[in-house]
């Protein structure tokens, strides 16, 4: 036995194929990034993550797979909202967020909470009472959801698309809260002190972020400024602003990056998320949005290649300005492959191919254009 540990002696060689035996066929071809380049090539500016629900995690589903290979962050798509913790009065359920939570570490991942605070997941016995009732009851459930994670989850999304939506009305409109279930309830964005104070209070080392749609926009952004500015004057605990980056093939990137650039300037010391980032193929009328109706056509099962170049050249000029913006600390996309999104489904139904990977989990020509500078789009 020889000092290394190995076996010792020749071997024989195997006998060559039989004369005429076919060559074996080469090995399928790949087009699999290496492991970790998406996350790798962005390590020293901001992490990389995406959305991802536990039905997926748990499946080890292809977009599991991708997520863990490429991805250094993850946000629950659902399973840390308030409707789905507390979906009755007096019982909180974790156990689908515990799941995902603790897969995600497992998988060396760290984890955005989304969102404390969401008028879309906030279920009617939440906002019952006296504006004193729902503060009690807010209070508590922040305590609870960020004692639980505590350790685990350090961003939290305190409140989420909380901004008026007046933008569409065509007038100044009766910015800068949104006139949501919460504001009726409550009588004034109160909740929305009371929701930062309380995440403080609750964990003074996580950092706490008001996330929005639609900041690349400039008239809905002056009432983000606004709300940032309140909340500067009355001592509100903040850390940062979730720009959620929902664009499109029409998107102008310097918009998209003036949102940043306005809480810079303005605000030094926050810093930006981008939460939800993805690059819908559809630019529809708001009637779309707001009866499904006018609705831009279906593409179809295959994206064409121009609008795929689209994509790629759009995310290349973002992220190279997101790179020369150092308050960018995190750009999470909302979806691994394209047939994750949510825009499969909604404002209607139809291919959408805003991400990242293809419905094979192969990269597209903006995975390409974002890692490999010498890519030509
Ligand atoms: O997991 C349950 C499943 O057990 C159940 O059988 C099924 C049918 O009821 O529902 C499943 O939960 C769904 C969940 O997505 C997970 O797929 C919920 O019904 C569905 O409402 C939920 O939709 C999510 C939506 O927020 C509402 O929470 C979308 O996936 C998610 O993409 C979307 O994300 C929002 C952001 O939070 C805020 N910004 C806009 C963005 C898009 O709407």
């Amino acid at each position: 036995m020889s000092g290394c540990g190995g076996g010792g002696g020749a071997t024989t060689p195997a006998a060559p194929p039989p004369v005429g035996t076919p060559p074996p066929p080469p090995p399928p071809v790949s087009n699999a990034p290496a492991t970790g380049l998406l996350r790798d090539t962005f390590r020293n500016n901001f992490q990389v993550g995406t959305a991802i629900t536990n039905a997926n995690a748990q499946s080890s589903s292809a977009s599991a797979d991708l997520a863990v290979d490429q991805f250094g962050m993850i946000t629950p798509e659902y399973e840390l909202k308030l409707n789905n913790i507390a979906p009755n009065e007096g019982s909180l359920d974790f156990a689908e967020a515990d799941d995902l939570v603790d897969w995600a570490i497992g998988n060396n991942m760290t984890v955005r909470g989304h969102a404390l605070v969401w008028h879309a997941a906030t279920p009617d016995y939440f906002l019952q009472g006296s504006p004193a009732d729902i503060r009690l009851r807010l209070e508590d459930y922040i305590a609870a959801v960020m004692d639980h994670f505590r350790g685990r989850i350090t961003i939290w999304d305190v409140a989420n698309e909380v901004v008026s939506v007046d933008l569409y009305r065509g007038d100044e409109g009766i910015g800068p809260d949104r006139r949501s279930n919460w504001f009726e309830a409550v009588g004034n964005a109160d909740y929305l002190d009371w929701a930062f104070r309380a995440a403080r209070a609750a964990d003074p080392t996580a950092q706490l972020f008001l996330s929005e749609y639609e900041t690349e926009n400039a008239f809905k952004r002056r009432w983000v400024i606004e709300i940032l500015q309140r909340f500067a004057d009355r001592g509100v605990p903040i850390d940062g602003v979730g720009h959620q980056f929902h664009l499109n093939l029409d998107t102008d990137p310097a918009l998209a990056l003036a949102a940043i650039d306005d809480v810079d300037n303005q605000f030094m010391g926050l810093v930006n998320h981008i939460t939800e980032l993805d690059l819908s193929f559809y630019r529809d009328p708001g009637t779309c949005w707001e009866s499904e109706t006018n609705c831009i056509a279906d593409i179809g099962p295959t994206a064409p290649d121009g609008m795929l170049a689209t994509q790629a050249q759009i995310l290349r000029d973002l992220f190279t300005g997101f790179v020369q913006r150092s308050s960018v600390d995190v750009v999470n996309f909302w979806g691994v492959k394209d047939d994750d999104s949510w825009l499969n489904d909604v404002p209607v139904e139809r291919y959408n191919y805003p991400l990242l990977f293809d419905r094979g989990g192969d990269p597209k020509p903006a995975f390409l254009a974002i890692t490999d500078p010498s890519y030509v789009i």
